[in-house]
Protein backbone atom coordinates (compact mmCIF):
# COMPACT_ATOMS: atom_id res chain seq x y z
CA UNK A 1 0.00 0.00 0.00
CA UNK A 2 1.26 3.74 -0.82
CA UNK A 3 2.03 5.71 2.46
CA UNK A 4 0.79 8.79 0.70
CA UNK A 5 -2.74 10.33 -0.63
CA UNK A 6 -3.15 12.21 -3.56
CA UNK A 7 -5.50 14.94 -3.57
CA UNK A 8 -5.79 17.09 -6.84
CA UNK A 9 -7.28 20.85 -6.82
CA UNK A 10 -7.41 22.13 -9.99
CA UNK A 11 -5.71 20.11 -11.76
CA UNK A 12 -3.14 20.39 -9.52
CA UNK A 13 -2.17 17.47 -7.18
CA UNK A 14 -1.28 17.59 -3.94
CA UNK A 15 0.03 14.65 -1.50
CA UNK A 16 -0.05 13.76 2.04
CA UNK A 17 1.14 11.37 4.13
CA UNK A 18 -0.57 8.29 5.76
CA UNK A 19 -0.95 7.10 9.00
CA UNK A 20 -1.21 3.67 10.12
CA UNK A 21 -2.28 2.57 13.78
CA UNK A 22 -1.25 -0.79 15.33
CA UNK A 23 -4.67 -2.41 14.16
CA UNK A 24 -4.22 -1.63 10.70
CA UNK A 25 -6.13 1.89 10.59
CA UNK A 26 -5.28 4.17 8.40
CA UNK A 27 -5.46 8.39 8.20
CA UNK A 28 -4.60 10.67 6.13
CA UNK A 29 -2.32 13.32 7.69
CA UNK A 30 -3.95 16.73 6.42
CA UNK A 31 -1.65 18.99 8.88
CA UNK A 32 -0.17 20.74 5.67
CA UNK A 33 -3.44 20.77 3.94
CA UNK A 34 -3.88 24.75 4.36
CA UNK A 35 -0.53 25.80 3.61
CA UNK A 36 0.10 23.26 0.79
CA UNK A 37 -3.37 24.40 -0.99
CA UNK A 38 -2.91 27.93 0.16
CA UNK A 39 -6.50 27.73 1.75
CA UNK A 40 -8.08 24.78 1.43
CA UNK A 41 -9.19 22.75 4.17
CA UNK A 42 -12.21 20.14 5.06
CA UNK A 43 -15.50 20.10 6.84
CA UNK A 44 -17.24 16.69 8.78
CA UNK A 45 -19.90 17.99 10.67
CA UNK A 46 -20.32 15.45 13.70
CA UNK A 47 -16.38 14.37 12.53
CA UNK A 48 -17.90 11.19 11.79
CA UNK A 49 -14.93 10.91 9.13
CA UNK A 50 -12.46 12.51 11.27
CA UNK A 51 -9.43 11.93 14.01
CA UNK A 52 -8.78 14.43 16.26
CA UNK A 53 -6.02 12.51 17.64
CA UNK A 54 -3.81 9.40 17.82
CA UNK A 55 -4.27 7.41 20.89
CA UNK A 56 -2.83 4.77 22.70
CA UNK A 57 -5.89 3.88 25.56
CA UNK A 58 -8.95 2.29 23.74
CA UNK A 59 -9.54 0.89 20.57
CA UNK A 60 -12.89 0.30 19.30
CA UNK A 61 -13.43 -1.48 15.96
CA UNK A 62 -17.20 -0.97 15.17
CA UNK A 63 -18.05 -3.12 12.51
CA UNK A 64 -16.36 -6.44 14.56
CA UNK A 65 -18.23 -5.13 17.61
CA UNK A 66 -14.55 -5.07 19.28
CA UNK A 67 -13.65 -3.11 22.48
CA UNK A 68 -10.23 -3.16 24.38
CA UNK A 69 -8.58 -1.01 26.97
CA UNK A 70 -4.86 -1.05 26.61
CA UNK A 71 -5.10 -3.75 24.62
CA UNK A 72 -7.04 -6.06 26.80
CA UNK A 73 -10.94 -7.19 25.51
CA UNK A 74 -13.28 -5.58 27.40
CA UNK A 75 -15.16 -9.02 28.32
CA UNK A 76 -11.41 -10.41 29.98
CA UNK A 77 -11.34 -6.91 32.13
CA UNK A 78 -14.63 -7.26 33.25
CA UNK A 79 -14.61 -10.90 34.36
CA UNK A 80 -11.09 -10.35 35.95
CA UNK A 81 -10.58 -6.93 37.12
CA UNK A 82 -12.38 -4.47 39.85
CA UNK A 83 -12.98 -1.08 38.69
CA UNK A 84 -10.35 0.52 40.30
CA UNK A 85 -7.72 -2.07 38.61
CA UNK A 86 -9.00 -1.08 35.19
CA UNK A 87 -9.05 2.79 35.99
CA UNK A 88 -5.28 2.73 36.76
CA UNK A 89 -4.99 0.49 33.53
CA UNK A 90 -6.56 2.96 31.77
CA UNK A 91 -4.85 6.12 33.06
CA UNK A 92 -1.08 4.44 33.77
CA UNK A 93 -1.17 1.93 30.68
CA UNK A 94 -0.62 -1.29 32.64
CA UNK A 95 -2.58 -3.13 34.77
CA UNK A 96 -1.29 -2.71 38.39
CA UNK A 97 1.02 -5.11 40.40
CA UNK A 98 -0.76 -6.40 43.69
CA UNK A 99 1.49 -3.88 45.76
CA UNK A 100 0.37 -0.97 42.94
CA UNK A 101 -3.37 -1.71 43.49
CA UNK A 102 -3.51 -2.27 47.23
CA UNK A 103 -1.81 1.37 47.25
CA UNK A 104 -3.84 2.67 44.75
CA UNK A 105 -6.92 1.82 46.56
CA UNK A 106 -5.49 2.93 49.74
CA UNK A 107 -4.82 6.24 48.64
CA UNK A 108 -7.97 6.59 46.97
CA UNK A 109 -9.49 5.94 50.38
CA UNK A 110 -7.40 8.53 52.15
CA UNK A 111 -8.71 11.20 49.49
CA UNK A 112 -12.47 9.95 49.93
CA UNK A 113 -13.29 13.58 51.91
CA UNK A 114 -14.58 16.12 50.66
CA UNK A 115 -14.59 20.06 52.04
CA UNK A 116 -17.63 20.65 54.43
CA UNK A 117 -17.91 23.87 52.69
CA UNK A 118 -19.35 21.78 49.56
CA UNK A 119 -22.10 21.09 51.37
CA UNK A 120 -23.27 24.79 51.32
CA UNK A 121 -23.35 24.86 47.47
CA UNK A 122 -25.72 21.35 47.49
CA UNK A 123 -27.69 22.73 49.92
CA UNK A 124 -28.03 25.84 47.40
CA UNK A 125 -29.47 23.70 44.91
CA UNK A 126 -32.93 23.02 44.80
CA UNK A 127 -34.34 19.45 45.39
CA UNK A 128 -35.47 19.49 41.70
CA UNK A 129 -32.33 20.49 40.01
CA UNK A 130 -31.07 17.68 37.64
CA UNK A 131 -28.07 15.37 39.36
CA UNK A 132 -26.16 16.07 35.92
CA UNK A 133 -25.93 19.82 36.45
CA UNK A 134 -25.15 19.72 40.20
CA UNK A 135 -22.10 17.29 39.38
CA UNK A 136 -20.72 19.24 36.89
CA UNK A 137 -21.17 22.59 38.99
CA UNK A 138 -19.54 20.55 42.20
CA UNK A 139 -16.52 19.18 39.89
CA UNK A 140 -15.88 22.80 38.62
CA UNK A 141 -16.16 23.88 42.46
CA UNK A 142 -12.95 21.31 43.19
CA UNK A 143 -11.22 23.81 41.82
CA UNK A 144 -11.84 25.95 44.56
CA UNK A 145 -10.90 23.88 46.81
CA UNK A 146 -7.58 21.97 45.23
CA UNK A 147 -6.88 25.21 43.46
CA UNK A 148 -3.17 24.22 42.56
CA UNK A 149 -3.16 22.77 39.30
CA UNK A 150 -1.82 19.58 37.93
CA UNK A 151 1.27 19.75 36.97
CA UNK A 152 1.02 16.65 34.02
CA UNK A 153 4.89 16.20 33.86
CA UNK A 154 4.87 15.19 37.43
CA UNK A 155 3.95 11.70 37.95
CA UNK A 156 3.72 12.26 42.11
CA UNK A 157 1.22 15.54 40.70
CA UNK A 158 -0.42 13.59 38.43
CA UNK A 159 -0.93 10.60 40.41
CA UNK A 160 -2.23 12.54 43.72
CA UNK A 161 -4.99 14.42 41.00
CA UNK A 162 -6.16 11.23 40.05
CA UNK A 163 -6.86 9.47 43.55
CA UNK A 164 -7.94 12.93 44.85
CA UNK A 165 -10.81 12.75 41.95
CA UNK A 166 -11.31 9.10 42.01
CA UNK A 167 -11.70 9.21 45.73
CA UNK A 168 -13.99 12.36 45.57
CA UNK A 169 -16.56 11.75 43.15
CA UNK A 170 -18.39 9.04 44.84
CA UNK A 171 -18.90 11.56 47.86
CA UNK A 172 -20.24 14.20 45.49
CA UNK A 173 -22.68 11.65 44.29
CA UNK A 174 -23.54 10.47 47.12
CA UNK A 175 -24.44 13.79 48.67
CA UNK A 176 -25.88 14.90 45.57
CA UNK A 177 -28.78 12.05 45.73
CA UNK A 178 -28.95 12.22 49.55
CA UNK A 179 -29.95 15.70 48.94
CA UNK A 180 -32.69 15.49 46.54
CA UNK A 181 -33.45 12.06 48.99
CA UNK A 182 -33.61 14.46 51.79
CA UNK A 183 -30.90 12.53 53.52
CA UNK A 184 -28.06 13.54 55.70
CA UNK A 185 -24.54 14.14 53.93
CA UNK A 186 -22.26 11.75 55.60
CA UNK A 187 -19.44 9.57 54.28
CA UNK A 188 -18.88 6.16 53.69
CA UNK A 189 -16.82 3.48 55.63
CA UNK A 190 -12.77 3.23 54.37
CA UNK A 191 -12.97 -0.60 55.51
CA UNK A 192 -15.17 -0.96 52.27
CA UNK A 193 -14.01 -1.72 48.72
CA UNK A 194 -14.52 1.32 46.59
CA UNK A 195 -18.06 0.43 44.93
CA UNK A 196 -19.47 -0.80 48.54
CA UNK A 197 -18.53 2.34 49.87
CA UNK A 198 -20.44 3.91 46.43
CA UNK A 199 -23.80 1.92 47.63
CA UNK A 200 -23.53 2.43 51.61
CA UNK A 201 -22.91 6.39 51.55
CA UNK A 202 -25.87 6.48 48.83
CA UNK A 203 -28.21 4.24 50.72
CA UNK A 204 -27.55 4.03 54.43
CA UNK A 205 -30.12 5.93 56.21
CA UNK A 206 -29.49 7.97 59.33
CA UNK A 207 -31.44 5.37 61.45
CA UNK A 208 -30.18 1.96 60.29
CA UNK A 209 -27.46 -0.32 59.26
CA UNK A 210 -27.02 -0.42 55.65
CA UNK A 211 -26.67 -4.39 54.71
CA UNK A 212 -24.18 -4.85 51.57
CA UNK A 213 -25.96 -7.28 48.65
CA UNK A 214 -23.20 -8.78 46.94
CA UNK A 215 -25.19 -9.42 43.38
CA UNK A 216 -25.71 -5.55 43.60
CA UNK A 217 -21.64 -4.91 44.25
CA UNK A 218 -20.36 -6.60 41.33
CA UNK A 219 -22.78 -5.45 39.50
CA UNK A 220 -22.14 -2.02 40.06
CA UNK A 221 -18.53 -2.77 39.64
CA UNK A 222 -18.90 -4.43 36.35
CA UNK A 223 -21.35 -1.70 35.00
CA UNK A 224 -18.41 1.31 35.84
CA UNK A 225 -16.16 -1.15 34.00
CA UNK A 226 -17.93 -1.04 31.02
CA UNK A 227 -18.25 2.43 30.70
CA UNK A 228 -14.59 3.11 31.70
CA UNK A 229 -13.60 4.44 27.99
CA UNK A 230 -14.62 4.45 24.83
CA UNK A 231 -11.82 6.49 22.72
CA UNK A 232 -13.05 9.78 21.07
CA UNK A 233 -17.05 9.90 21.98
CA UNK A 234 -18.45 13.12 22.78
CA UNK A 235 -17.78 14.08 26.13
CA UNK A 236 -14.13 12.94 25.91
CA UNK A 237 -13.50 15.07 23.20
CA UNK A 238 -15.10 17.85 25.30
CA UNK A 239 -12.63 17.00 28.37
CA UNK A 240 -9.40 16.64 25.78
CA UNK A 241 -10.38 20.44 23.85
CA UNK A 242 -10.96 22.01 27.37
CA UNK A 243 -8.01 20.81 28.51
CA UNK A 244 -5.78 21.55 25.18
CA UNK A 245 -6.26 25.33 26.36
CA UNK A 246 -4.82 23.97 29.47
CA UNK A 247 -7.54 24.13 32.13
CA UNK A 248 -7.15 22.54 34.80
CA UNK A 249 -8.46 18.85 35.15
CA UNK A 250 -11.40 18.99 37.24
CA UNK A 251 -12.43 21.93 34.85
CA UNK A 252 -12.14 19.83 32.38
CA UNK A 253 -14.46 16.87 33.51
CA UNK A 254 -16.68 19.04 34.61
CA UNK A 255 -16.91 20.04 31.08
CA UNK A 256 -16.98 16.64 30.00
CA UNK A 257 -19.89 15.78 32.48
CA UNK A 258 -21.75 18.57 30.96
CA UNK A 259 -21.35 16.66 27.28
CA UNK A 260 -22.31 13.59 28.80
CA UNK A 261 -25.51 15.17 30.56
CA UNK A 262 -27.32 14.81 26.39
CA UNK A 263 -29.70 12.21 25.78
CA UNK A 264 -28.00 11.24 22.87
CA UNK A 265 -24.89 10.67 24.82
CA UNK A 266 -24.62 9.19 28.43
CA UNK A 267 -28.34 10.74 28.78
CA UNK A 268 -29.64 7.94 26.98
CA UNK A 269 -29.88 5.48 29.67
CA UNK A 270 -32.30 7.71 31.43
CA UNK A 271 -33.94 8.58 28.04
CA UNK A 272 -34.27 4.64 27.72
CA UNK A 273 -35.91 3.76 30.80
CA UNK A 274 -38.47 6.91 30.20
CA UNK A 275 -39.25 5.74 26.95
CA UNK A 276 -39.76 1.84 28.03
CA UNK A 277 -41.47 3.27 31.05
CA UNK A 278 -44.03 5.18 28.62
CA UNK A 279 -44.17 2.08 25.88
CA UNK A 280 -45.16 -0.14 29.11
CA UNK A 281 -48.01 2.75 30.10
CA UNK A 282 -49.08 2.82 26.80
CA UNK A 283 -50.11 -0.72 26.44
CA UNK A 284 -46.68 -2.58 25.74
CA UNK A 285 -47.34 -1.76 22.32
CA UNK A 286 -43.71 -1.30 21.16
CA UNK A 287 -44.53 -2.21 17.39
CA UNK A 288 -46.35 1.57 17.70
CA UNK A 289 -42.71 2.74 19.48
CA UNK A 290 -41.12 1.38 16.22
CA UNK A 291 -42.75 3.08 13.44
CA UNK A 292 -42.98 6.55 15.59
CA UNK A 293 -39.16 5.66 15.62
CA UNK A 294 -38.88 5.35 11.94
CA UNK A 295 -40.96 8.21 10.94
CA UNK A 296 -39.19 11.07 9.79
CA UNK A 297 -41.66 13.30 11.10
CA UNK A 298 -42.01 12.06 14.65
CA UNK A 299 -38.26 13.80 16.38
CA UNK A 300 -38.86 9.88 18.60
CA UNK A 301 -35.83 7.89 18.46
CA UNK A 302 -35.59 4.53 19.88
CA UNK A 303 -33.36 5.43 22.80
CA UNK A 304 -30.57 2.91 23.21
CA UNK A 305 -30.15 2.13 19.72
CA UNK A 306 -28.10 3.11 17.27
CA UNK A 307 -24.02 4.12 17.93
CA UNK A 308 -21.94 6.46 15.98
CA UNK A 309 -19.36 3.98 15.67
CA UNK A 310 -20.52 0.27 16.68
CA UNK A 311 -22.16 -0.81 13.34
CA UNK A 312 -22.88 -4.20 15.00
CA UNK A 313 -23.77 -5.49 18.54
CA UNK A 314 -22.06 -2.91 21.32
CA UNK A 315 -20.66 -5.61 23.05
CA UNK A 316 -20.89 -3.43 26.35
CA UNK A 317 -24.66 -4.19 25.82
CA UNK A 318 -24.39 -7.79 25.50
CA UNK A 319 -22.49 -7.75 29.07
CA UNK A 320 -25.18 -5.96 30.62
CA UNK A 321 -27.76 -7.91 29.27
CA UNK A 322 -26.41 -10.90 30.86
CA UNK A 323 -26.04 -8.85 34.01
CA UNK A 324 -29.34 -7.33 34.40
CA UNK A 325 -30.82 -11.31 33.83
CA UNK A 326 -28.66 -12.51 36.24
CA UNK A 327 -29.27 -9.41 38.78
CA UNK A 328 -33.54 -9.61 38.54
CA UNK A 329 -33.45 -13.50 39.01
CA UNK A 330 -30.31 -13.34 42.05
CA UNK A 331 -32.81 -10.61 43.90
CA UNK A 332 -36.12 -12.52 42.79
CA UNK A 333 -37.58 -9.12 40.62
CA UNK A 334 -40.07 -9.62 38.03
CA UNK A 335 -39.34 -6.47 35.73
CA UNK A 336 -41.97 -6.32 32.85
CA UNK A 337 -39.55 -3.06 31.83
CA UNK A 338 -36.91 -5.88 31.10
CA UNK A 339 -39.28 -7.78 28.82
CA UNK A 340 -40.58 -4.99 26.90
CA UNK A 341 -37.05 -3.85 26.48
CA UNK A 342 -36.14 -7.58 24.90
CA UNK A 343 -39.01 -6.87 22.67
CA UNK A 344 -37.95 -3.84 21.07
CA UNK A 345 -34.50 -5.41 20.62
CA UNK A 346 -35.86 -8.68 18.95
CA UNK A 347 -38.55 -6.43 16.62
CA UNK A 348 -35.71 -4.34 15.90
CA UNK A 349 -33.00 -6.77 14.81
CA UNK A 350 -35.92 -8.41 12.38
CA UNK A 351 -36.72 -4.58 10.34
CA UNK A 352 -35.35 -3.75 7.39
CA UNK A 353 -35.37 0.30 9.12
CA UNK A 354 -32.93 -0.89 11.63
CA UNK A 355 -30.54 -3.59 9.91
CA UNK A 356 -30.28 -0.92 6.86
CA UNK A 357 -28.92 1.06 8.95
CA UNK A 358 -26.93 -1.37 11.53
CA UNK A 359 -28.51 -0.19 14.73
CA UNK A 360 -28.03 -2.18 17.28
CA UNK A 361 -28.68 -1.72 21.28
CA UNK A 362 -25.66 0.20 22.63
CA UNK A 363 -24.54 0.47 26.33
CA UNK A 364 -27.07 2.49 27.08
CA UNK A 365 -30.23 0.12 26.36
CA UNK A 366 -30.38 -2.61 29.38
CA UNK A 367 -28.13 -0.53 31.90
CA UNK A 368 -30.73 1.88 33.50
CA UNK A 369 -32.89 -1.73 34.70
CA UNK A 370 -29.53 -2.88 36.27
CA UNK A 371 -29.50 0.60 38.13
CA UNK A 372 -33.74 0.52 38.68
CA UNK A 373 -33.26 -2.85 40.15
CA UNK A 374 -30.42 -1.49 42.43
CA UNK A 375 -32.80 1.81 43.53
CA UNK A 376 -31.29 4.29 42.15
CA UNK A 377 -33.56 6.67 40.68
CA UNK A 378 -33.83 7.29 36.88
CA UNK A 379 -32.60 10.98 36.92
CA UNK A 380 -29.21 9.51 38.40
CA UNK A 381 -28.62 6.63 35.61
CA UNK A 382 -26.19 8.97 33.98
CA UNK A 383 -24.33 10.16 37.05
CA UNK A 384 -23.22 6.45 36.99
CA UNK A 385 -22.68 6.32 34.04
CA UNK A 386 -19.98 9.32 34.55
CA UNK A 387 -18.58 7.81 37.76
CA UNK A 388 -17.63 5.19 35.52
CA UNK A 389 -16.39 7.21 32.65
CA UNK A 390 -13.93 9.35 35.22
CA UNK A 391 -10.85 7.39 34.34
CA UNK A 392 -11.21 6.98 30.96
CA UNK A 393 -11.97 11.11 31.11
CA UNK A 394 -8.55 11.69 32.96
CA UNK A 395 -6.34 9.33 31.39
CA UNK A 396 -7.32 10.75 27.78
CA UNK A 397 -6.82 14.39 29.30
CA UNK A 398 -3.49 13.27 30.76
CA UNK A 399 -2.18 11.70 27.62
CA UNK A 400 -3.51 14.70 25.46
CA UNK A 401 -1.43 17.09 27.75
CA UNK A 402 1.72 14.86 27.64
CA UNK A 403 1.50 14.68 24.29
CA UNK A 404 1.73 18.59 24.22
CA UNK A 405 -1.33 18.45 21.59
CA UNK A 406 -1.65 22.11 20.14
CA UNK A 407 -5.23 23.81 21.50
CA UNK A 408 -8.27 22.58 19.64
CA UNK A 409 -9.45 25.28 17.09
CA UNK A 410 -11.18 23.92 14.37
CA UNK A 411 -11.92 26.12 10.97
CA UNK A 412 -15.01 26.84 9.20
CA UNK A 413 -15.77 27.90 6.17
CA UNK A 414 -18.15 31.04 5.75
CA UNK A 415 -21.77 31.03 4.66
CA UNK A 416 -22.93 34.28 5.85
CA UNK A 417 -23.02 37.76 4.41
CA UNK A 418 -20.26 39.21 2.50
CA UNK A 419 -18.76 42.37 3.42
CA UNK A 420 -21.53 45.55 3.69
CA UNK A 421 -21.33 49.42 4.91
CA UNK A 422 -23.05 49.88 8.48
CA UNK A 423 -26.00 51.32 8.07
CA UNK A 424 -26.74 54.51 10.62
CA UNK A 425 -30.21 53.00 12.82
CA UNK A 426 -32.35 56.39 11.83
CA UNK A 427 -31.66 54.77 7.82
CA UNK A 428 -32.71 51.23 8.02
C1 LIG B 1 -23.39 6.66 23.97
O1 LIG B 1 -19.65 7.72 20.90
C2 LIG B 1 -19.67 6.89 21.88
O2 LIG B 1 -18.81 6.05 21.99
C3 LIG B 1 -20.81 7.07 22.88
C4 LIG B 1 -20.95 6.00 23.95
C5 LIG B 1 -19.79 6.03 24.92
O3 LIG B 1 -19.51 5.00 25.54
O4 LIG B 1 -19.23 7.16 25.12
O5 LIG B 1 -21.02 4.72 23.35
C6 LIG B 1 -22.21 6.22 24.78
O6 LIG B 1 -23.60 7.84 23.83
C7 LIG B 1 -24.23 5.64 23.27
C8 LIG B 1 -25.35 6.26 22.38
C9 LIG B 1 -26.54 6.63 23.28
N1 LIG B 1 -27.52 7.41 22.50
C10 LIG B 1 -28.73 6.89 22.17
O7 LIG B 1 -29.07 5.73 22.41
C11 LIG B 1 -29.66 7.88 21.48
C12 LIG B 1 -30.34 7.19 20.29
N2 LIG B 1 -29.29 6.97 19.27
C13 LIG B 1 -29.18 7.96 18.21
O8 LIG B 1 -29.52 9.27 18.54
C14 LIG B 1 -27.93 7.77 17.34
O9 LIG B 1 -27.89 6.44 17.00
C15 LIG B 1 -26.58 8.18 17.89
C16 LIG B 1 -26.59 9.58 18.39
C17 LIG B 1 -26.12 7.26 18.97
C18 LIG B 1 -25.58 8.07 16.73
O10 LIG B 1 -25.94 9.03 15.81
P1 LIG B 1 -25.14 9.21 14.40
O11 LIG B 1 -23.93 8.37 14.37
O12 LIG B 1 -24.98 10.68 14.18
O13 LIG B 1 -26.12 8.57 13.39
P2 LIG B 1 -27.26 9.36 12.63
O14 LIG B 1 -28.01 10.21 13.62
O15 LIG B 1 -26.65 10.02 11.43
O16 LIG B 1 -28.24 8.16 12.17
C19 LIG B 1 -28.04 7.45 10.93
C20 LIG B 1 -29.44 7.01 10.52
C21 LIG B 1 -30.43 8.18 10.42
O17 LIG B 1 -31.46 7.81 9.51
P3 LIG B 1 -31.31 8.33 7.93
O18 LIG B 1 -31.20 9.85 8.01
O19 LIG B 1 -30.07 7.64 7.39
O20 LIG B 1 -32.61 7.86 7.30
O21 LIG B 1 -30.00 6.13 11.51
C22 LIG B 1 -31.14 6.75 12.10
C23 LIG B 1 -31.06 8.22 11.79
O22 LIG B 1 -32.37 8.80 11.76
N3 LIG B 1 -31.06 6.48 13.54
C24 LIG B 1 -32.10 6.16 14.31
C25 LIG B 1 -31.56 5.94 15.59
N4 LIG B 1 -30.24 6.15 15.56
C26 LIG B 1 -29.92 6.48 14.29
N5 LIG B 1 -33.43 6.05 14.04
C27 LIG B 1 -34.23 5.71 15.08
N6 LIG B 1 -33.79 5.46 16.35
C28 LIG B 1 -32.46 5.58 16.63
N7 LIG B 1 -32.02 5.36 17.86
Amino acid sequence: MANTATIEIDGKKYDFPLVKGTENEIAIDITKLRAATEGVITIDPGFKNTGSCESAITFLDGEKGILRYRGYSIDEVAENADFLEVAYLLIFGELPTKEQNDKFHEDIKAESYVDEDVKKIIEAFPKSAHPMGIISSLTSALTAFNPSSVNVESEEDMYKSVVRLLGKMPVLVAWTYRKKAGLPLDYGDNSLGYVENILKMMFKKPNGEYIQNKVLVDALDKLLILHADHEQNCSTSTVRIVGSSHAGLFASISAGISALWGPLHGGANQAVLEMLEAIQADGGDTKKYMAKAKDKNDPFRLMGFGHRVYKNFDPRARIIKKSADDVLSQLGIKEPILNIAEGLEQEALKDQYFVDRKLYPNVDFYSGIIYRAMGIPTDMFTVMFAIGRLPGWIAQWREMRLKKEPIGRPRQIYTGATERKFVPVDER
